[in-house]
Formats: C-alpha cells, structure tokens, sequence
C-alpha cells in the first residue's frame, strides 16, 4: 500500500502510514500561468493499493487534483486507487430545495466514483440520503466518530447532558449519549439562511447539575450552536462545551462561539484546526484496512 497525501495533508498521511506500516509520499502540484494545474506522483504505484489522503473543506480547488492524481495513479499500475478523505463535501446538498438547483451530493458522488475503488470518510452528513451506498457506487467506509467522541467526554467532561442543535445530530447525539451513560435531547432549527438560523428548545430542561454539552457533526458559519447556546442559557441552563465533528470554521466562526458563551469549543481532527483534540487516525486507518482489503478480494493490501 501507498499512502499520497494531497497537498497540506502530509500530517495524515504520515499517520496513517505508521499506523499501517506503509509508505507514504506528497502529491507534487504544479499551478501553470494560465491555472491549469499538473499532479505528480513520486513514488512507484506498480501492483501498489494507492490511497489519496485529504479532507475535502473547500473542495472545488482540491476536487481536480484528487481526480487526476487518481486517474495518474491508475495509469501508472496501481492495483487499487482509494480516497481517504476525513470530511466529505457537499453531503449538505441532498435534495432540491428550490426549482433549478443541483443535487451536488449526488453529483459529487458520481465524479469521484469515476476514478476511485474505495472511499473512506468519517460521519458524512446523511439526512436525506439513508448511507454513501444511496449515491457512492463505489464501496466506502463512514467511520464513526462517536467511539472517539464519548472517550473524551468521559475523561474530561462531569455529568454531561449531551445536546443536538436539530433532529439530523439526533443520530450522533444518541449514540455518544448511549457511549458515555448520559442523558441526551435535541433542539428545533429552523434556517433562515447561511447565516441565520434559529434554535428552540421544545421542551425539558433546564436539567440541574448536568453539564451542557452540544454536539453537532458540522461547525461551519458556527451560527447553529451559537443560537443553540443563546436558547439554553435563556432557559437557564449553564454555558455549554460545544463538540463538533468536522471544524470547517468559516473565520470568524470561534470568535462568535467565544461571544455566545460556550465554555470550549472541542472538535475531531477531520478538518486541521486549533479546536481539534480528539484524533481519529486510528479508526480510519482500521476503515482503509477493511475497505481495501475487501477490495482486493481477500488478498492483503
Ligand atoms: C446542518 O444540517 C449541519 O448538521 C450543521 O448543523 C450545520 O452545517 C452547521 O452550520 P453552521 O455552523 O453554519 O450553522
């Protein structure tokens, strides 16, 4: 197996190689005057499982790249080519909300299926679409990272009463509520925009002598668990610990966390961010093994 990171991913690459004691190498990028890019592959991909390594936040100047070192990979020999990319984008987009629009989950999923075998992610974000098998032909692995999730709240968080800002983080939200033996509940959102949203709590609370703990599996604009922290120190709850899966943090997004009140916000190290403090290469590197493995149809990678 070989592990290529895509550009400013070498810290995952490097982990997942030591993790699966494989080599590694960087994807070479070359950016011509005119914007046209070229990818190169350093080491030998003969008869090698080639796994991409990158989390696709900000996808579209990424997207190109992964596809053409895919395509390069597979034309140099590689016996399988596969995608490890922590966060997923445009899993949000799964449905058409206004006439005209593009379903782009669905049709970002058609484009890296062209070129890859196996996609490995970590909670890609299923609301309208039941798994990845809905719009990934291809075979794909969501880790959890729920596991990961409640092992930190145990060791660093009292009594916590674990709190989704809508009913989609009802799927995460119970599972580490169930991980850790704690109480749990959702919240109404209601979206008025990018940057507007709002959060009711339907009932219940305000829950004395639990810790506040919200949990959401995308921090972007980071408005959702700021109204999320607004509703349930008005209900008279204490200031919130916020938990995110992916830390996509438009900038701005802490800032205006900090402005709310929560007391930490903590991330899983999907996206590189300054929140992050729960890793997950170890699960993913057991997802890649799995994945690829079976892929191969019973032969090690
Ligand atoms: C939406 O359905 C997701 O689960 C998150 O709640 C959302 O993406 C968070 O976005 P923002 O931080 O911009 O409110």
């Amino acid at each position: 197996m070989l592990i290529v990171a895509l550009p400013g991913e070498a810290r995952l690459a490097g982990r997942l190689a030591r993790l699966l004691r494989c080599g590694w190498s960087e994807l070479r990028l070359h950016r011509f005057p005119d914007g046209e890019t070229l990818v190169r592959i350093d080491a030998p991909v003969m008869g090698r499982c080639v796994v991409l390594a990158g989390s696709l936040n900000q996808p579209d100047g990424k997207t190109l790249p992964l596809l053409f070192a895919a395509d390069a990979a597979r034309e140099l020999g590689a016996s399988r080519v596969g995608l490890v990319a922590p966060y997923l984008a445009y899993m949000r987009q799964d449905h058409r909300f206004n006439a005209g629009e593009a379903v782009t989950s669905r049709s970002y999923a058609r484009l890296l299926s062209a070129s890859l075998d196996f996609l490995v992610t970590v909670d890609p974000h299923l609301h309208r679409w039941r798994n990845l098998g809905d719009i990934y032909p291809i075979r794909t692995q969501a880790v959890a990272a729920a596991p990961m999730i409640a092992r930190w709240l145990r060791s660093h968080v009292d009594h916590p009463l674990v709190i989704g800002p809508d009913q989609e983080s009802g799927q995460w939200v119970a599972e580490v509520a169930r991980l850790t033996d704690a109480p749990w509940t959702v919240l109404g959102k209601t979206r008025l925009g990018d940057r507007d949203v709002q959060v009711t709590l339907a009932d219940g609370g305000p829950w004395p002598g639990k810790t506040p703990v919200l949990l959401d599996d995308i921090i972007s604009t980071g408005q959702t668990l700021v109204a999320a922290a607004t509703a349930l120190t008005q209900a008279g709850m204490a200031a919130p610990l916020c938990i995110g899966v992916h830390a996509l943090f438009d900038s701005g997004a802490l800032q205006r966390l900090q402005d709310a009140g929560v007391t930490r916000v903590v991330t899983c190290d999907t996206i590189s961010h300054t929140s992050n403090a729960i890793r997950l290469a170890p699960l993913l590197a057991r997802a890649v093994l799995a994945v690829s493995h079976h892929s191969t149809q019973g032969k090690p990678p």
